[in-house]
Parts: structure tokens; sequence; C-alpha cells
């Protein structure tokens, strides 16, 4: 009787470990979360999950969704990261690979009219707060199984000072600040360019319409603003789709 019940659980365990899925943790903010979709279906790691299944079958992919509304990377800032319900439940597993994506909600600042989380402190990155806390933050997601890592670019964000946040902050200084993040971590993969797969560009402050709207000539407004959601930060479901689609690819997938 005992020696069969053991026998079980020894091939139980060889099933589990031979048919066990790479797992994927998606570390960010509401973005992550999947704000302004229409539900749990159009979130970013959800339409991953999709895309993922879809090519590689069901079960070779396991993608966790630790989005938090409103979290900063910086330690200071008004809702860190590491002080949100998902932090622990990251921390607890082991992962294949983790895709960071952070930073829209360290872009506000009082001068937005939002909480003073960005110091404008990033000129270089030894005097960066926010590169110190990603460093921080990688090396945690280090330990956890030693994943492959990969960081993004997040987002453009389509109006100055919608939701207190700062586009210049959003718009040209991570889209340098993220690359060169990742350059200084060893070994941390990407960046993934999710501001240009958006619809980002460098000369956004000419490009962009001051904000997006239904009928906005801005092409890439469709991934922000339609009849499902119009928000001049969190994408629609298109938006997130093509997110979906861009970490898809950055993954090599
Ligand atoms: C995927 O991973 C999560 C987090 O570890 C786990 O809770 C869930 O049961 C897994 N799903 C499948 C289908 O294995
Ligand atoms: C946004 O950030 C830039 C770059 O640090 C700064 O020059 C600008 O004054 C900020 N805008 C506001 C409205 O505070």
């Amino acid at each position: 009787m005992k020696s069969s019940a053991v026998l079980a659980a020894a091939t139980l365990t060889t099933f589990a470990s031979a048919s066990a899925a790479t797992r994927i943790a998606c570390v960010g903010d509401s973005i992550t979360a999947g704000s302004c979709s229409s539900g749990e279906p159009a979130f970013y790691p959800s339409q991953l999950q999709d895309l993922l299944d879809a090519e590689y079958g069901s079960g070779a992919y396991n993608v966790t969704n630790f989005g938090e509304s409103g979290a900063t990377m910086q330690k200071k800032g008004d809702s860190p990261y590491w002080e949100r319900a998902s932090f622990p439940k990251l921390v607890a597993e082991t992962w294949d690979i983790v895709v960071i994506m952070l930073g829209t909600n360290d872009a506000k600042d009082e001068g937005s009219g939002g909480p003073s989380n960005w110091q404008h402190d990033c000129a270089t990155l030894a005097d960066c707060v926010f590169a110190e806390d990603y460093k921080s933050m990688i090396d945690t997601v280090r330990s956890l199984g030693n994943p492959d890592i990969y960081i993004m670019v997040p987002p453009p964000l389509m109006e100055d000072t919608i939701y207190g946040m700062n586009s210049t902050v959003i718009n040209s200084v991570y889209p340098s600040l993220i690359p060169a993040i990742q350059a200084d971590n060893k070994g941390v993969l990407g960046p993934i360019d999710i501001f240009s797969a958006l619809g980002g560009v460098a000369d956004w402050t000419s490009a962009f319409p001051d904000s997006c709207s239904l009928d906005s000539p801005w092409a890439p407004c469709s991934n922000f603003c339609d009849e499902q959601s119009c928000d001049q930060c969190h994408p629609n479901d298109d938006g997130y789709a093509a997110l979906a689609k861009a970490v898809q690819a950055g993954l090599g997938l």
C-alpha cells in the first residue's frame, strides 16, 4: 500500500517536471494590469498567453500578470511596486522569463499636477534614483531562479500632464534612459521598445497631436483611442494587442 503510493507520487512528479511550462512573469503597472481594456482577455499578458498558445500549443508557456495600477519603480514614489500585493507573490516563486515595464507612474511630478515622484535627476545614471531602484529590482528578480530578464520602454504619453505625468519624461527621457539601464545591468535583455511599437517617435513634440481623439489624423492614436476606450496613457484593446505582439517579438518567441 505504502510503496505503491510512493511510486504514484514519484510518477506524478516526473510527469509534472517533464510537462512543465516555461513560466513568464509580467511585472508592471496599470498598463500591465489592463486598465482601459474591455476586460481580462484583452490584457496584454492574456493576449501574450493566447499568442504563445497559438504558436506553441497550450501548456508550453504560462504567463502570469503581476501588474499593479499606479505602481512606481522608485522606492520613494507615492506607490512603490515593492509595497504592492504582487511583489511578495512575484518573489515567492522562480521564473524562466521576467518582463518589467515600470516608469509611467514614476514620471509624475508636481509641475504636471501629480505627486513629486520624478526627481529630474537622471542626466547621468550615477545620480538617477530611478536607475538605482531599477537595478535593485533587477537584482531581486535575478535571485528568483536566474530568469531571462527583459526590460521595456513604456508606451508613449499622448497628452502632457494627464494623470499628473510629465510627457517629456515618458516620451524623451525613457527612450534613452531604459536602454542605458539595460546596458548598465549585465545580462539584462531588451530593451523591448513598447514606445515605438505603440507609435512613439523621437520628434513627438511636433508629430503628436495635443491629445488623441476619435477622429485623430495621427494614425497611432488608434492604439489609445477608439469607441472601446479613449485614454491618453492606457492603450485600448487594439493597443494591448499591439503591445502583446511586440513583447512576443521582443522575447524572440
Ligand atoms: C501558471 O502559473 C501560476 C503562477 O505560478 C500558477 O498559479 C498557475 O496555476 C499556473 N497555471 C497553469 C495552467 O499551470
Ligand atoms: C517635465 O520634465 C522636463 C524634463 O525634466 C522638465 O524640463 C519640465 O519642466 C517638466 N514639466 C513640467 C510641467 O514640470
